[in-house]
């Protein structure tokens, strides 16, 4: 995944903007990282790449692709492990990312 892959879907946090902060905050704990658009704070799935990006070193997201990374989250999240909030990018059936605004309208 690139500098510009979102790593946390429910606030749209990409990449760059979590090493960046990483960089410039120097945060204490990785639990920190929370600070930057709200990084973590929702389904969970992204704290382990946080924790990783946190130590500044190699991590899987260098060679996980951002569809793998969709269907992983997706996976994670049917299987009841955590729960997006309201605004997260939704879980597609395919496993792969859909702007939000291709949701179906409802009859009012
Ligand atoms: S993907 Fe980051 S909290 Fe859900």
């Amino acid at each position: 995944m690139d500098l510009d892959a979102k790593v946390c879907y429910c606030f749209h946090v990409t990449r760059r903007k979590l090493v960046n902060f990483v960089r410039q905050r120097q945060p204490k704990v990785p639990s920190q990282l929370s600070e930057c658009g709200g990084a973590g704070t929702g389904c969970g799935w992204c704290i382990p790449f946080l924790k990783q990006i946190y130590a500044q070193g190699d991590t899987d997201l260098e060679v996980l692709t951002p569809e793998e990374y969709a269907k992983r989250r997706a996976d994670y999240i049917r299987a009841g492990r955590g729960n997006p909030p309201p605004g997260a990018t939704p879980i597609p059936d395919d496993g792969l990312p859909k702007p939000a605004d291709e949701r179906s309208e409802s009859a009012g």
